[in-house]
Order: structure tokens, then sequence, then C-alpha cells
């Protein structure tokens, strides 16, 4: 079996991943069409041209303006099945996927809105593939700290659909200090957290996010490398980082895959994950990430287990549900050896 096809029969867990970043073209156009918006490109191949990216801001620019073609519930039940279908093709059993509240709020879209269409579909994934789905509220760091509170309270109704928070958007000049009064009180509240730290920002992003924010999870954190004293707290305290190899690569993190370190953090003994982040403007969903470091890294089965096996470590599902899939993955790997 090569390692290929046994990247596709693994079951893996997804922790890193934003509902908003799987918008395809052939969507965006549809719903543009149904809501008679005009798009600033004359075919669905002129959308998928546009995605060439500098840096994380010049994909930012065109993630929130593609997201103005959601609008009404359907819309988000789309957005997220076409997903979860996605999920169910690439043996994806669980997935903890972010969704930024802000970005539709500020666009007058009422939180009852896009709550009701993601749950509507996560249902209907868990009746007919059995797949299991938390939702990660995340906040815009780019705006004031001030509204994230105000999401916060906004989705107060609604906090039996979430399952933990999260910090997204543009890092650089927006620390994770600035958000540690909501971070306090989402902790309170008893949720898990994770937040974007050391993506493009500096290691002292993530070691804020630990020390600051009590992160369960730091999504990317691929910087980590510059410090010595952050690589060894993260691999004593084995604190999960979730690193998106494609996203790295078209966000020019690295100029080239071959440069990537995830296969380094992972030999030096961090508990890194493959995730894909916002796969539609990346280039690959889950298993093309994986291909991707597997390919460029020379990355070997045992190695590629490890790090499915980490994901799953790293999820938010009770002990047994992890033990469940961690034996569905030693069944796949004995007939790979047989
Ligand atoms: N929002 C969506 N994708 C993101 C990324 N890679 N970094 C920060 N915020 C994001
Ligand atoms: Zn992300």
């Amino acid at each position: 079996m090569s390692l290929t096809t046994l990247i596709h029969q693994i079951p893996k867990a997804e922790l890193h991943l934003h509902i908003e970043g799987t918008l395809t073209p052939e969507l965006m156009w549809c719903l543009a069409e149904k809501h008679g918006i005009t798009l600033p490109y004359k075919s669905v191949e002129e959308i998928r041209q546009a995605y060439l990216f500098e840096d994380l801001q010049s994909f930012l620019d065109l993630y929130y303006a593609g997201a103005d073609v959601l609008r009404d519930e359907d819309d988000f039940f789309e957005l997220m099945w076409a997903y979860l279908e996605r999920c169910h093709e690439q043996n994806i059993v669980h997935a903890e996927v972010m969704f930024d509240p802000q970005t539709h709020l500020h666009r007058g879209i009422e939180f009852d809105v896009f709550i009701s269409g993601f749950t509507r579909a996560i249902n209907k994934a868990k009746d007919e593939f059995g797949l299991s789905v938390y939702l990660i509220l995340s906040f815009l760091r780019h705006l004031p700290e001030s509204d994230a509170i105000e999401t916060l309270r906004i989705a107060r109704p609604y906090l039996d659909k979430v399952h933990a928070f999260g910090l997204d958007s543009s890092e650089l000049g927006h620390p994770p200090a600035k958000f540690e009064r909501v971070f306090n009180q989402v902790k309170e509240l008893g949720f898990k957290i994770v937040a974007h730290a050391g993506e493009e920002g500096p290691p002292s992003y993530i070691w804020e996010a630990i020390e600051l924010l009590n992160v369960d999870r730091v999504d990317h954190g691929v910087r980590c490398q510059e410090d010595e004293a952050l690589l060894d707290y993260l691999k004593e305290h084995q604190i999960p980082l979730t690193v998106c190899p494609l996203s790295n690569l078209k966000l020019c993190v690295v100029d080239d895959m071959k440069q990537h370190n995830i296969k380094w953090l992972l030999e030096r003994g961090l508990r890194v994950t493959v995730n894909s982040d916002d796969p539609t403007y990346f280039g690959g969903f889950l298993n093309e990430n994986y291909v991707a470091i597997v390919d460029a890294l020379d990355i070997n089965a045992q190695q590629l287990k490890q790090l499915v096996i980490n994901s799953v470590l790293s999820s938010f599902l009770p002990e047994d549900e992890k033990r469940t899939i961690m034996s569905a993955i030693e069944d796949v790997y004995s007939q790979h050896c047989n």
C-alpha cells in the first residue's frame, strides 16, 4: 500500500479549519447570483486565478470579501455541508471547525442565522456519516477587544453549540495580550481555548497565548523554532501545534515545502498535527496537506502515524472516543504492514 493510499485510509481528525475558508469559487459564484451581488470577477476561473497571496493580510482581504456572499441560513448550511461531505470522502472522522461570528454580525447577519445553518449541516453529517464536529467560536484580533466581549455577549444563548473559543485574523500588531480579559471570561465559562500564534508573529506571541490566554492548543506556532526555551516548554507540556503546511506555503511563511519545519518539530518531540486551515484558498484539503509533507520531507509511515495520533490526542473529544479512533488507526496500520 502506498503512503498516499494509507493517508486516505487512516481515520483522521482535523483541528484547524476555518469554515469561511472552505468556500469554493463555484459556491461563491452561485451565491452571488442568488443574492444579486456583483463580484469583481468575470468568471469562476477568474476567482480561482485571484488566489495568489504574498502574506497573511493579502489573503485575509480576499477571504473577508468572499464571505460577503453568505447571507441566509441555507448559505451557511451549504457551506458547512460541502466541507463535511469532503471530510467523509477523506476519512476525517472528527473535525473541530472555527467560525468567525464578527465577519457576519458586522454585515448585519444575526447569530441565529449562521449558527442554525451550521448546526443543521452538523446534525445531518452526524446522522448520515457518523461524523463528529465541534465548533470553535473565533474572535477577530484586528478588531478591538471590546468587540470580542460584545460578541461573547451576543453568543450567550447559543453557547451549548460551541466547544471552544479561538483567536484569528491579522496577527502582526495584535498580540494575544490584547485579548486577556475576554479569554478570562471564556475560561470562567469553562471552555477550551485555542489561538493563532507564531504564524507570522514572533515566538513572544506564543508565550503570551500560553501564559496570558491559557490556551489548550496553539494554531500554527511554527515560529517556535526561533526560541529554544519555548521549544523545550512546548515539548515538556506537550502543547499541541495545529500546523497547516499548504497554508504556510501559500502565505509565504515558507518559500518551499522542503523547508517546512513540521518534520523537524516532530522529531524534536513536539506534539505537531496536520491541518488544512482554508483549504479552497490554499489548494488542498487535509489529505492533500499530508501528501504534500510526505512527498517534500520524506516522512515515513511511522511518522505519519504519529502525526495522525497527535491530532486525535490533541482533540477535545472525550477519552473513550479518542480510544475508539486510535484503535481504528491501529487496524489500518496492521493491514498496511501485512
Ligand atoms: N483566518 C483564516 N485563516 C487564517 C490564518 N491562516 N491566520 C489567521 N487568521 C485566519
Ligand atoms: Zn487558521
